[in-house]
């Protein structure tokens, strides 16, 4: 039955094919055209109007050519279709009748699908109806590769380029219908579309010549289109473009004020280093020295930036110093590859301050009367602008002795005076802080002066008072003696011993001095009239009278310093009262005549007087070079005036005692041996003979005269004075 059926109407077709045997279309008088446009393996949709225009009217049969082949068929009597099975493979061939319009869709469209297609409608009145539809099948290229110069492919990258070169590539795709447009993308932006047909068949390239900068290294794009169906075709590449940084900056983070440093203030720094590829080494140098206690580097992917950080602590020294950060790119040649950033250190400090005196070779000498120029030598950043002087720790206050203009670097003093010797200190501030420099002395000399009491005389030395800056060191002595030519004496000290003086000294001397120390000379000497007078030794105090030897003689504990001794035998006038002097001797010390020594007794200045009568008197001086004392003078008393007497037997002779003189001169000579012997077994026994000490009972016209001779008299009272002999 079926197969009846489809046998019948495979007949029908036939027939119709019979009845119909126009299948060429030509556009425009036949119908109208409509474009159409598929991906190739896409669908597509054809529409054919198959309703009658008149409601009368009916639809009989509808057919599909691809160009002249029919592909489909509708028979509206029967509802019977017919496909090409040339054309339906697969079963891609749908068709919608009830559709309004009608529909036939086409899948898994082929390259061959590309045809003119057309619908024939016939009508049970109504004339035939064709619609054509130019229909085109579009081919996709394959996707987009890369070849550089050498026909080599590029993937995701390009090799290395530097700035300025030329970057040649390719960019090809397989196949395609219509042929594909192909156009480089920098970015979003077009560079390049000159495309065109390479060697090889069925391939399609665009060779993209671009010379590179750093503007344009944003990922390159190549785009192969030859349809509005789909979007392009993209492949892409990232441009490996070295590039050394070309902008470094420094700039300060942390620990600066006001933008300034402070000596010793630790602070931080930052570089950044922009633009290079791959990211940069940095690198600090502080005037040409590495620097290496910087922070790790980091790369800052939004700055597209290396930023190193570095703490440094300047000292004073490091003022204008150069700090410099240099980013070189590690895989670039040397030659300009580094970019850097310098800045000027401005290191602000307190001032260092430290004093000098200018225009001498001496460092802290000046000479009365001499200017003197010293200098405040200040460092400090900013400058200072104040100073301030000191002396001996007091701020020096303008006018008197340092005039007015005291508020400078320098000090200025005019002539110099003792007053101005002294500790000199200097200050300076800036804004920072205030700074005193250690103090330096100035030392200022003078030349020589007398100074009180001038001369002096400290025993037998004379000394010369001079003050001067530098000491003395050579004195000058002129000494003149009455009716004496004058001495000029030099020394090299202050003291000049007497010894060195000639002639007598037991007048007073007029002395002058005057010394020198290289800087002047004395403008006035020192002057003085010395007296000598209490150099002379003291009077003897301890003297006696003695009848010996068939004389008198003085006899004298020796004094200290005495050189010689002055005797003197004064008698009673025989006219008046008067002393009168008789003679004078000196007696030398050392000579052994006037020096004896008894025994344990202390040596005794002696001098021989010979024979005193009553009212007489003997004197002992001490005398040295520079004169003698006054006289001691004693008298001798009735027992020793008595012993000293005549001998009885001196009568007897005299009165003719002829024949008694045997025997009497026998007695006598035996009663003197047997005496002698005892006194000298006594003297040589006994310590002394006990002296006969004179008590001085003078009369007003001695002492006068005396007084007017200028004798010093003493009158020593015998008990003291024995006293003391025996003690010793
Ligand atoms: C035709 O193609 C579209 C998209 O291309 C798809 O959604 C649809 O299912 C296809 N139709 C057929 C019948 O294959
Ligand atoms: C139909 O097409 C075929 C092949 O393309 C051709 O040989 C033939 O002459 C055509 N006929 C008409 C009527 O155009
Ligand atoms: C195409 O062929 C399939 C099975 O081969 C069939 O089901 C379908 O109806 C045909 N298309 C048309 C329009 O006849
Ligand atoms: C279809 O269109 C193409 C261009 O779009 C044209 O070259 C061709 O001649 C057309 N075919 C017909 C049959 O009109
Ligand atoms: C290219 O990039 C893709 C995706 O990012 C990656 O899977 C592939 O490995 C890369 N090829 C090369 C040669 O790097
Ligand atoms: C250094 O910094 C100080 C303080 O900010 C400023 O007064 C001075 O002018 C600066 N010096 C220089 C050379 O820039
Ligand atoms: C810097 O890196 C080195 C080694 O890479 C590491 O030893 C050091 O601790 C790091 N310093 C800082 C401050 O991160
Ligand atoms: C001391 O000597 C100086 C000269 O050397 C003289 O000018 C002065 O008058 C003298 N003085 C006396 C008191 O003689
Ligand atoms: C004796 O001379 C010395 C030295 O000049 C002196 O120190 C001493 O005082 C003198 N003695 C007397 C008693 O003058
Ligand atoms: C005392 O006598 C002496 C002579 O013996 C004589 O030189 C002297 O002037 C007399 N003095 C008086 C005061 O008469």
């Amino acid at each position: 039955m079926d197969r009846r059926m489809r046998v019948a109407e495979a007949l029908l077709l036939v027939v119709i094919l019979i009845y119909c045997p126009v299948s060429a279309f030509v556009a425009g008088a036949d119908g109208p055209v409509t474009f159409h446009e598929a991906l190739e393996n896409g669908n597509t949709t054809f529409f054919c109007d198959a309703t009658p225009d008149t409601s009368d009217d009916e639809l009989m049969l509808l057919v599909w050519y691809k160009d002249n082949e029919s592909i489909y068929s509708y028979d509206a009597r029967v509802r019977s279709e017919w496909s090409n099975i040339a054309f339906n493979v697969s079963g891609r061939v749908i068709a919608d009748m009830d559709k309004n319009p009608t529909s036939l869709t086409i899948s898994a469209l082929r390259e061959d699908d590309q045809a003119f297609y057309h619908c024939r409608v016939e009508f049970l009145l109504s004339p035939t109806r064709n619609t054509g539809v130019n229909f085109t099948v579009t081919v996709l290229p394959s996707e987009p590769f890369f070849l550089d110069e050498l026909g080599n492919t590029v993937t995701n990258k390009t090799r290395p380029y530097y700035e300025g070169d030329t970057l040649v590539l390719s960019c090809l795709v397989i196949g395609g219908r219509p042929p594909p447009k192909i156009s480089w993308y920098s970015g979003e932006t077009l560079v390049d579309a000159t495309y065109s047909v390479s060697d090889i068949p069925n391939v399609w390239q665009n060779e993209l010549y671009l010379p590179l900068t750093r503007d344009n290294t944003e990922t390159l794009s190549c785009r192969a289109s030859n349809t509005r169906l789909v979007p392009a075709l993209e492949a892409s590449l990232q441009i490996e473009l070295y590039l050394p940084a070309n902008q470094v900056k420094i700039q300060w983070v942390q620990g600066t004020l006001d933008g300034a440093l402070r000596s010793g203030e630790t602070v931080t720094a930052q570089c950044e280093a922009y633009g290079s590829h791959p990211p940069p080494d940095i690198t600090w140098r502080l005037n040409n020295k590495r620097l290496k206690k910087h922070s790790n580097q980091t790369w800052d992917n939004s700055l597209q930036a290396a930023i190193s950080f570095i703490q440094i602590t300047p000292t004073m020294a490091d003022n204008q110093a150069t700090l410099t950060c240099e980013a070189v790119n590690p895989i670039m040649p040397s030659e300009r590859n580094s970019k850097a950033d310098v800045i000027n250190l401005n290191v602000t400090f307190g001032p260092k301050v430290e004093i000098m005196k200018l225009d001498d070779e001496k460092r802290n000498e000046v000479v009365e009367l001499d200017p003197l120029h010293l200098k405040c030598d200040v460092k400090a950043n900013p400058p200072a602008d104040k100073y301030m002087w000191y002396f001996n720790d007091m701020k020096i206050k303008p006018g008197g002795m340092w005039g007015d203009d005291i508020s400078t670097n320098e000090l200025f003093i005019d002539e110099v005076s003792r007053r101005h010797a002294g500790q000199y200190a200097c200050a300076a501030s800036n804004t920072i802080g205030e700074t005193r420099a250690d103090p330096i002395s100035i030392i200022v000399l003078y030349p020589p002066e007398c100074k009180k009491p001038g001369i002096t005389l400290d025993k037998e030395t004379l000394n010369c008072n001079v003050k001067g800056l530098p000491v003395p060191d050579t004195y000058f002595w002129h000494i003149q003696q009455i009716d004496h030519d004058i001495q000029h004496l030099t020394t090299g000290s202050s003291s000049l011993s007497l010894d060195h003086v000639a002639g007598p000294l037991s007048e007073n001397l007029n002395v002058s001095c005057e010394a020198e120390n290289g800087i002047a000379s004395q403008y006035k000497s020192c002057t003085k009239i010395i007296s000598l007078g209490h150099l002379r030794p003291p009077q003897p105090q301890q003297c006696d009278l003695a009848f010996e030897y068939k004389e008198f003689q003085i006899r004298c504990i020796p004094v200290e310093n005495a050189t010689h001794y002055e005797l003197s035998l004064w008698r009673l006038s025989k006219t008046n009262t008067s002393l009168v002097l008789d003679r004078k001797k000196s007696v030398e010390v050392g000579n052994s005549l006037a020096l004896t020594q008894n025994g344990d007794e202390p040596w005794l200045v002696r001098g021989a007087l010979g024979l005193l009568n009553t009212g007489d008197e003997a004197g002992a001086a001490a005398c040295n070079r520079y004169g003698c004392s006054g006289a001691l003078l004693l008298r001798p008393t009735e027992n020793l005036l008595s012993a000293a007497a005549s001998p009885w037997w001196k009568f007897l002779t005299e009165k003719d005692a002829v024949i008694c003189i045997g025997v009497v001169l026998l007695v006598i000579m035996f009663a003197c041996s047997t005496v002698l012997a005892i006194r000298l077994a006594r003297r040589s026994r006994k310590k002394a003979q006990v002296p006969v000490i004179q008590v001085l009972q003078l009369d007003d016209v001695t002492r006068d005269y005396l007084n007017r001779t200028g004798g010093n008299f003493i009158y020593p009272r015998a008990s003291v004075v024995q006293s003391k002999i025996e003690q010793q």
